[in-house]
């Protein structure tokens, strides 16, 4: 097994369109993510993750991608990324990127050449076109298999000659066809353009959906994500991470990969894991779990399970760009007000004293909750177009980051700009100028259980011990530290030992509900 400082990482998420714009146009780039590296280094974390940042029509906020080797103008330029790769090195942080190999972006010059390609030309056989069959009624198409799209509607759609072509994502992000080698030579050669400029590594987009089943058969009923289905999870795809793994090995220094993988077993999670394929993959248990003590335990020793026996570290995330920010998630409906924040607080403690990785989405950090009441015509996520409003989509979660002020642009934008999603008024307490000097902040906790997690390292065994604990508890230790966490209303006893970091003030040995500790 390889120790690398990826293992314990804490790496944080800049959701790049809405961490700091610096140009004024509304959108975040990289010269905003530039001027804030401070920010992080204070922050206390280890890595950042940046979201796609490349020339995009930003159908799908940049998950669909029309030239994988350059910056959109919109973020910045590629002198702005070396000039943001080497100041964050200087800071002592790492960055990884986001590679989207499973899907271009429609404006992509290979795409614009398939569709101005005759059907069986090479251009097409860089994409997955398919003529359609026949519908029920006579004179009718219908598309070629009955996937559907992850964001809603078919996963095909039809061309002027007739043809289909394959989009697991939106209309404007068709699949690359992963058995054509030129299609393989090309990734190989992107991910060498970034390692080139000194990223330490990527976050693979839907790791698992690359090489489809050759026949394209029906999914007859059965789950889209099934594994060792026709869509995800296929054996063919593990070829093409043991290529990866061996790229990423020929660079100097710790460059990794993580994977975003979803299954429905976790015996096909650890696959992705062996030796000399992917150095992580994202777990998303606590992601989907519920405020419960019982559930968090269920998917603490699951998660653990699936990664023990490929020896790699586990992973651990709250919230994402893709998912509804916990703190709302652990809103109670008739709750005591400010239960969130405190529960919020309580899932780091358990997050952060998990054995491996840590994976924090920005603005978690200020407490910031889903903006829910968006206005329609600000919203841009294509599951809120493809569902014809009938879903919110992931907006709520991607609202810029309020840095400072009282009102709009709160420091994200240059004053007088307005951001690509409106900031709610009444985010003046959430900036980070006004949590910065402010004990009992979000922002002042997050820094303070980083900075503890950071002197505890090196004492902690990868092993994680689970005790005794009430039902409505989570008790574990890893050697000198044990986290206790209170998912209850009232308050449990606590395990032994000298309160390091608590979320709130302890009475004696009673820990209070929606509360946790770090006892040493
Ligand atoms: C996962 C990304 O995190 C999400 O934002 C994106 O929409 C899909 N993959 C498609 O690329």
């Amino acid at each position: 097994m390889t120790r690398t400082p990826w293992r314990t990482a804490v790496v944080y998420e800049v959701y790049v369109r809405s961490f700091a714009d610096s140009d004024g146009n509304g959108e975040g780039d990289l010269q905003g993510i530039r001027s804030r590296l401070p920010y992080l280094r204070d922050l206390g974390v280890d890595a950042l993750w940046l979201t796609p940042f490349y020339t995009s029509p930003l159908a799908d906020g940049g998950y669909d991608v029309a030239d994988y080797r350059d910056v959109d103008p919109r973020f910045g330029t590629l002198a702005d990324f070396d000039a943001l790769v080497a100041d964050a090195h200087a800071h002592g942080l790492r960055l990884i990127v986001d590679i989207v190999p499973n899907h271009s972006s429609d404006r992509h010059r290979w795409f614009q050449d398939a569709l101005a390609s005759p059907p069986g030309s090479p251009e097409r056989d860089r994409y997955i076109f398919r003529p359609g069959r026949p519908g029920e009624t006579p004179g009718e198409v219908d598309p070629p298999n009955d996937w559907p799209s992850a964001f809603g509607g078919p996963a095909w759609t039809r061309v002027p000659d007739g043809e289909w072509y394959l989009h697991l994502y939106a209309a404007e992000q068709p699949d690359f066809n992963w058995r054509n080698p030129e299609v393989r030579a090309e990734f190989e050669d992107i991910l060498r353009f970034w390692l080139d400029r000194g990223v330490d590594g990527f976050r693979i987009d839907v790791a698992a959906g690359l090489v489809k089943d050759a026949s394209l058969g029906d999914l007859n009923g059965r789950g889209r994500r099934v594994a060792n289905g026709p869509i995800y999870s296929r054996p063919e795809v593990h070829e093409i991470y043991r290529r990866w793994r061996r790229i990423l090995d020929e660079y100097d220094g710790d460059r990794m990969a993580i994977g975003e993988v979803w299954t429905d077993g976790p015996e096909d999670l650890a696959l992705y894991l062996r030796p000399d394929e992917l150095h992580q993959v994202f777990q998303f248990d606590l992601q989907l779990a519920p405020w419960s003590a019982p559930a968090f335990r269920d998917v603490i020793e699951a998660a653990l399970k699936a990664v023990a026996p490929t020896g790699a570290a586990p992973t651990w995330v709250l919230s994402s760009h893709d998912s509804v920010r916990h703190l709302t998630r652990y809103e109670r409906p008739g709750g005591v007000p400010g239960m969130e924040y405190a529960r919020a607080k309580a899932a780091l403690l358990m997050l952060l004293a998990l054995p491996g990785s840590a994976y924090l989405y920005q603005g978690e950090e200020l407490g910031l909750p889903e903006v829910r009441d968006l206005p329609d015509d600000a919203r841009q996520d294509p599951i809120w177009k493809r569902s014809g409003g009938g879903q919110p989509g992931r907006d709520g979660c991607r609202v810029p980051l309020p840095w400072s002020g009282t009102s709009e642009p709160y420091g994200f934008s240059p004053d007088g700009v307005r951001p690509w999603l409106p900031i709610p008024a009444g985010w003046a307490s959430l900036t980070a100028e006004a949590q910065a000097d402010e004990p009992s902040s979000m922002l002042a906790f997050y820094r303070r259980a980083l900075a503890q997690r950071r002197d505890l390292l090196d004492e902690l065994p990868e092993e994680l011990e689970w005790l005794d604990s009430p039902e409505t508890a989570v008790f574990f230790t890893r050697g000198p530290l044990t986290c206790a966490v209170n998912c209850g209303e009232n308050p449990v006893r606590l395990p032994p030992g000298r309160p390091l970091l608590t979320t709130m003030p302890m009475y004696g040995d009673l820990l209070p509900g929606n509360a946790a500790a770090w006892l040493h």
